[in-house]
């Protein structure tokens, strides 16, 4: 009989202790800390169930029944294809995009989590796949897919897929939440994928809690590792993502599986940004970029539309609007800043989103070592969306949107900004310049200013024509592009 033991669990990370914590030990985060009672019912095979993860996990190649098996001699082993040689390469523009973010088509026998907030488009993405897949143009044949809704009924994925025109063949609906039911009907279909919508709403049975729970995603999971890893068939899952860093959420889910795509995008736009952040395959630099039509996800072939399909044309953009790459975790993205100078307002000074001491720094050196007249100015600044930029590699992109605001010379569109400011009004380099240039290529942008440090940096890697504008300091970036 197993020994139950209390353990402390991070709702951020999924970090668990024997101990509890103020704060995670793993993320820092304060408050995280979620006490949690393990199950420890029985199985059958003497193993526990519930809390016994991390082991479970780490065996879970391991075949489940080891009184078969004996050790083998290496040159014996039959290694199938090898996974970094072989991929089931996805077919059309929609195909290509999911591939090449994970690295160059799905690779058997893994694991893939689609992790987004609720509404963004998982089960789309994942439908759309799953159809890809089954249709396998590419493969040379047709071949099943499963895909499992526990939200849905076959009905609704029906209608679904009629309104996104799929009308694969050997595409199998089903629905169900029970895990052991799910795997015991797709085993006998051999099929080339199977995908789960979503993680939160299946169970394992044996298991404590009901679905969604941390010990219910987390078993459930491993127990869709170990059908991966067995039968070769590879496994996408979809996952909310919640605002509140839920503890069933697939931060937790990260640690298990093989590859983490995360899928985001603005409320008020169609577009949507598919995100590798981890994989065991490939790079986690791909940035998939899709936009939600009436009839499913296409792929946005070329992204710069998105930044010219605004209503207004280049000569009504506005002055005061500098565009930045922020960090968040491993992923970049972007953010715009607005500023506001006012002539004759000495006083006023608002500061919304950006750090007011760095801004005061900033206005402070562009006054003193770029010689703009801000004395005489009232000046507003902004962050759009009400984002806060807690980075200095956004330094670069307040004081251009100062600039472009007392210049009254709009900035033009394509042209973003990084790097951090130092007090000699020098531009210094940042972390994760790379990563940060080469999103800003993949969206289309055309120019980027950089620290003169940074360009070497950057002539190595394909930024797709976009140009690397390298400044010394603020008074050569105002040359530059005012
Ligand atoms: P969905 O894939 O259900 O999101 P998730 O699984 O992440 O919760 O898609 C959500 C939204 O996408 C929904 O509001 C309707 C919209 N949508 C389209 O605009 N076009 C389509 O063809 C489909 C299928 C959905
Ligand atoms: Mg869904």
């Amino acid at each position: 009989k197993g020994k139950s033991k209390t353990v402390w669990v991070c709702s951020e990370c999924g970090y668990s202790s024997g101990q509890w914590w103020g704060y995670c030990q793993s993320c820092q985060k304060a408050g995280t800390m979620k006490q949690f009672s393990p199950g420890v019912e029985s199985n059958g095979t003497g193993k526990v169930s519930g809390f016994e993860f991390s082991e479970n996990v780490a065996r879970a190649w391991l075949p489940q029944n080891s009184a078969d098996t004996v050790p083998i001699r290496l040159a014996d082993v039959n290694r199938g294809v090898s996974p970094l040689d072989w991929r089931i390469p996805l077919s059309g523009l929609f195909g290509a995009e999911v591939g090449r973010v994970l690295g160059g088509g799905l690779v058997p026998g893994s694991l893939v989590l689609v992790g987004g907030d609720p509404g963004i488009g998982k089960s789309t993405l994942l439908l759309q796949t799953a159809a890809i897949i089954a249709e396998g143009h590419a493969m040379g044949g047709t071949a099943p897919v499963v895909y499992v809704s526990g939200e849905e009924s076959i009905e609704q994925i029906g209608n679904r897929a009629d309104r996104m025109k799929i009308g694969a063949t050997e595409l199998f609906l089903y629905s169900s939440t029970d895990i052991k039911d799910i795997l015991d009907k797709a085993r006998p279909l051999s099929p080339r994928a199977l995908v789960i919508d979503s993680i939160q709403t299946v169970y394992l049975q044996g298991v404590t809690g009901s679905a969604g729970s941390i010990s219910q995603v987390r078993e459930c999971t491993s127990a869709l590792l170990r059908f991966a890893k067995t039968t070769n068939v590879p496994v996408l899952l979809a996952g909310h993502v919640t605002k509140s860093g839920d503890i069933a959420g697939p931060r937790v889910l990260e640690h298990i599986v093989d590859v983490v795509l995360y899928m985001e995008g603005e409320k008020c736009s169609s577009h949507r940004l598919l995100r590798s952040v981890k994989n065991r395959f490939g790079t986690t630099d791909e940035l998939g970029v899709f936009e939600m039509s009436h009839s499913g996800l296409q792929a946005v072939s070329n992204p710069s539309e998105m930044f010219l399909s605004e209503e207004y044309s280049d000569s009504e953009i506005l002055a005061g609007l500098a565009v930045a790459v922020i960090m968040d975790g491993s992923r970049a993205f972007l953010i715009e800043i607005q500023a506001l100078c006012i002539a004759g307002s000495p006083i006023a000074r608002q500061v919304n989103g950006v750090q007011a001491s760095r801004a005061d720094m900033i206005i402070s050196v562009l006054m003193k070592q770029a010689g703009l007249k801000l004395q005489e100015n009232g000046i507003f600044l902004n962050v759009v969306s009400g984002v806060s930029l807690s980075e200095t590699a956004g330094d670069l992109s307040v004081a251009a949107a100062i600039c472009s605001s007392f210049l009254e010379f709009p900035i033009p569109r394509g042209v973003a900004f990084i790097g951090e400011i130092g007090l000699g009004g020098e531009l210094r380099m940042v972390p994760g310049m790379e990563k940060r240039a080469s999103t800003l290529a993949k969206l289309g942008y055309k120019n980027c200013v950089v620290p003169e440090l940074a360009e070497k940096f950057l002539s190595t890697l394909d930024l797709e024509g976009m140009q690397i504008l390298a400044c010394r300091d603020l008074k050569e970036m105002i040359n530059t592009v005012f």
